[in-house]
């Protein structure tokens, strides 16, 4: 929605220095509008996204003129729709996990878990930086995006990558659960993780890149000089009462 915005306001400028007549500055004027107003984005790469749509659509729209625009535009959103299906939208969309971005997790999360599950795996970054820090662990991702899934399973031969949604896949069978998703998905991730995995002897972990569950004390967080910070929650039969809000938004 924020990208949104922007590209709206860069069209409203354009919009109105055509119709004053200086139609000569509409592409510029409707470009510093869209990147003054990308400031207000968090984030160096969203808001790169968010400045340069406004430019980059103005010229694809010049460049494909004529009655089959409309049907190209269309078209290209299939690839998009493929990629990232609507249900995917409504946690993370993809953005790999960095190459160190776990490192030392090894030193906390101990035994060392046989069965590890990446929920929302995308290509398999996620996988790659677990099977770095757990060798002898069995890597399973699940990912929502169908050409993702085929691709992480092509790129990590040695985990078990499916095409399913998280939230209806099992967390069950997994001694740890990593997630790189965003902060609204992390409260339904600790009722799942505490329904499904603080239920099994021993218990497990749930581990999130970036994002912390809501009123809930991590049993560690590992920050890695100006990288993202690594939460790590042990799951156990308590689980599911230490949330302090018990607000959890419902099946989504
Ligand atoms: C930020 S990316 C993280 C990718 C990977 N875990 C990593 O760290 O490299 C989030 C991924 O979750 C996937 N995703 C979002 N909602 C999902 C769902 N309900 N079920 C399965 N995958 C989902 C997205 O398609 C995206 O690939």
């Amino acid at each position: 929605m924020p990208a949104l915005l922007v590209w709206l306001s860069g069209w409203l400028a354009a919009g109105l220095l055509q119709q004053g007549g200086a139609a000569s500055w509409a592409l510029a004027g409707g470009t510093a509008t869209a990147a003054a107003a990308s400031l207000a984005i968090a984030g160096g790469v969203r808001r790169l996204i968010a400045a340069l749509g406004f430019p980059l659509s103005a010229v694809a729209l010049a460049w494909v003129e004529g009655p089959v625009a409309s049907f190209w535009w269309l078209a290209a959103l299939a690839p998009l729709a493929l990629a990232y299906p609507l249900r995917a939208w409504r946690d993370a969309p993809f953005f790999p996990t960095p190459a160190g971005a776990l490192q030392g997790i090894e030193r906390i999360v101990q035994p060392a878990p046989g069965c590890v599950l990446d929920a929302g795996c995308g290509l398999g970054h996620g996988l790659a930086a677990l099977g770095r820090a757990w060798p002898q662990a069995r890597l399973q991702g699940v990912e929502w995006s169908a050409p993702m899934a085929w691709l992480a399973a092509r790129r990590l031969r040695c985990a078990r990558i499916e095409r399913a949604d998280m939230w209806a896949a099992s967390w069950a069978a997994f001694d740890l659960v990593y997630l790189f998703q965003r902060p609204e998905t992390m409260a339904r991730a600790w009722a799942k993780a505490a329904a499904e995995i603080g239920g099994r002897p021993g218990g497990g972990w749930l581990v999130s890149l970036e994002f912390a569950v809501p009123g809930v004390e991590p049993a560690a967080r590992l920050q890695r000089g100006g990288g993202r910070p690594v939460y790590v929650y042990r799951i156990d039969a308590r689980s599911g009462r230490r949330r302090r809000s018990t607000a959890v938004p419902a099946g989504r």
